[in-house]
């Protein structure tokens, strides 16, 4: 979750070399709601500063190389002259010419030295401590905003910590935050709608429905939403559409993916999922418990609930129901677990 970000600044001194300075600092890497976002990138002023130091640097080389140069090249002159005997008799003065040819290149470096370090010095001390102060004053700026941030991340997690502990706590229950649960009546065949209706009716299901789901955010696909004739009291509709401009009845909410829908029922300990086929299809893979109503018998169907996976949920409860006078069907009140 942290990082630190090492960088350095570089500036010439008025004695012409190159001085750094490290600026240390601790990044959040904002992974905890999936944001993760990057370092602050270096800004105009620094990479001025840097570019500065650079040509510098190479201004430095330069006159190192010429340098070296004119040693070699002083080595050579003599050597022409002494060894080879190349113009050995000529003098000017009764001194000899690679003497004058020495002078005249040791004042072009001396010129060029001055250049260097006099002439072409970009900038004085008070110019230097000035940049270095700023760009000190910048990044701790910005240290106490990532710091600032990283307190207010560290609150909204201690408050989301303290809303988990102070659920009460029952035997054998989840400490998660949230348990989402897929409810949902399927036959044999995994048949659960024809034309944007339930297929059957089994009053003790629906009751069942109505007790786990009161007082509980209810998601569901736009279609389920609109198979119904009004909202279901006593539950807070979550509505999941592509649609920008939706309008539902008052209280209703309106969200454009499932992970909004999510989102807005973080706060219910067990928020629902309550179909249709779209929306289970989708909710499976994150649910955390399902509460299946198996209508024993097979139908035919335009909307299907996906296979239930049994390498992934365990079967924690089984009721069995026959059918009786109220109840076409025998059905099965199926409670799974993810595992
Ligand atoms: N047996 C049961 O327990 C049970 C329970 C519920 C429903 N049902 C049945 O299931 C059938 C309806 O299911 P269905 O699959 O046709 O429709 P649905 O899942 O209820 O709704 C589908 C609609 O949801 C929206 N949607 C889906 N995924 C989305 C996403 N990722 N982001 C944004 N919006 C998204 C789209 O709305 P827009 O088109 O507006 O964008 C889509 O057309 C009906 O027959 C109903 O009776 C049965």
């Amino acid at each position: 979750m942290f990082q630190t970000i090492t960088f350095s600044v570089y500036a010439t001194t008025n004695k012409g070399d190159v001085s750094s300075k490290n600026f240390n600092f601790t990044l959040l890497n904002y992974t905890m709601f999936g944001k993760k976002k990057q370092a602050p990138q270096i800004d105009k002023e620094q990479l001025e500063l840097i570019k500065n130091a650079q040509k510098r640097i190479k201004q430095k080389k330069r006159l190192y190389a010429h340098f070296i140069l004119f040693l070699l090249g002083c080595i050579l002159l003599i050597a022409a002259n002494t060894v080879l005997g190349i113009g050995k008799d000529f003098k000017i003065a009764g001194i000899n010419w690679f003497v004058y040819a020495i002078l005249i290149w040791l004042f072009l470096f001396l010129y060029h030295m001055f250049n260097v370090f006099v002439t072409h010095k970009f900038m004085g001390k008070a110019w230097e401590d000035e940049q270095l102060e700023k760009l000190v004053e910048q990044q701790q700026g910005r240290i106490e905003k990532l710091k600032e941030r990283f307190r207010k991340e560290e609150e909204l997690k201690a408050k989301s910590e303290i809303h988990n502990d102070a659920k009460p706590e029952t035997k054998g229950a989840s400490k998660k935050k949230s348990e989402l649960t897929i409810i949902v009546a399927a036959a044999e065949n995994d048949a659960i709608g024809l034309g944007n209706k339930l297929i059957w009716h089994l009053s003790d299901d629906l009751k069942r429905f109505k007790s786990l789901t009161s007082g509980h955010h209810i998601i569901m696909g736009r279609k389920t939403f609109e198979s119904f004739p009004k909202p279901l009291p006593n539950r807070t509709h979550v509505v999941v559409t592509r649609q920008a401009d939706y309008s539902a009845p008052e209280g209703v909410i309106i969200v454009n993916s499932l992970e909004d829908a999510i989102d807005a029922v973080r706060n219910d300990n067990q928020p629902f999922i309550i179909g249709g086929g779209q929306i289970y299809k989708q909710a499976l893979s994150i649910a955390d418990k399902i509460e299946l109503t198996r209508v024993h018998e097979s139908f035919e169907a335009d909307t299907f609930f996906p296979e239930i996976d049994t390498s992934q949920w365990k079967e924690t409860e089984n009721i069995f129901n026959k059918k009786d006078a109220e109840h076409d069907y025998d059905f099965s009140f199926i409670t799974y677990t993810r595992i």
